[in-house]
């Protein structure tokens, strides 16, 4: 395993620690905007897969105060600093945090009102199964929000290409009513890719 799989893919050890600090640092402009995508109601049953250090998960939680958000990470290190940074809300069983795989939610169907990751995707190793899980999971009605600021690449247009295959992989698995948004950011743009559960 590299540095940066130990750092941020696949957080553990003393590379995973630092690669927490730098993601709950580096990501809350992104975070802000995520939400802004969003459109949180107080009572929103939320879902986040790869969760990491649990930043967005303090943040989501703020803002549904009559609500829920799961957060579901392959790391056994992020499910224990995303706990520590969203003690309260977990002892007052407003935010559930469970170690587990993209591919296989630890969830009944047509729970949540929202799913959402948030640079994990690009890790998980089959991405359809992974967003079909997301879809189980989602009542009818529910949005699904999937986010990447690819640090890997070069131009806005391989964020664009990257934006068009997370929008193929959304339709594949059911979405309906789906579209892109872009955000421009430092070191590289981010884009999310939205998209609706329909009712039958
Ligand atoms: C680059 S970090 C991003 C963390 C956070 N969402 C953020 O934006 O800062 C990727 C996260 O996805 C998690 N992850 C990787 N593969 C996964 C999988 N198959 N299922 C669930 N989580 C996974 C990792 O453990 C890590 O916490």
């Amino acid at each position: 395993m590299t540095l940066l799989d130990a750092a941020f893919a696949h957080p553990q050890g003393l590379a995973g620690r630092l690669g927490a600090m730098i993601m709950a640092y580096m990501t809350r402009q992104r975070n802000l905007w995520t939400i802004s995508l969003l459109d949180l109601r107080p009572n929103d049953h939320i879902l986040e897969v790869g969760f990491g250090p649990g930043a967005l998960i303090q943040e989501m939680a703020l803002r549904v105060p009559e609500g829920f958000v799961a957060g579901v990470d392959a790391s056994s290190l992020m499910v224990r600093q995303a706990t520590r940074r969203n003690k309260k809300a977990i002892q007052s069983k407003q935010v559930v945090l469970k170690e587990g795989s993209a591919l296989t939610l630890p969830f009944e169907d047509n729970w949540f009102d929202v799913a959402l990751s948030a640079n994990s995707i690009q890790i998980w190793p089959d991405q359809l199964t992974g967003v079909k899980e997301m879809y189980r999971v989602l009542k009818r009605g529910g949005r699904v929000a999937l986010i990447l600021q690819p640090v890997w690449a070069k131009a806005d247009q391989e964020v664009k290409d990257i934006g068009a295959g997370l929008l193929s992989t959304l339709k594949q698995a059911g979405f309906q009513q789906t579209r892109l948004e872009f955000k421009s950011m430092k070191p590289v743009s981010t884009v999310c890719a939205l998209g609706i559960k329909e009712c039958a």
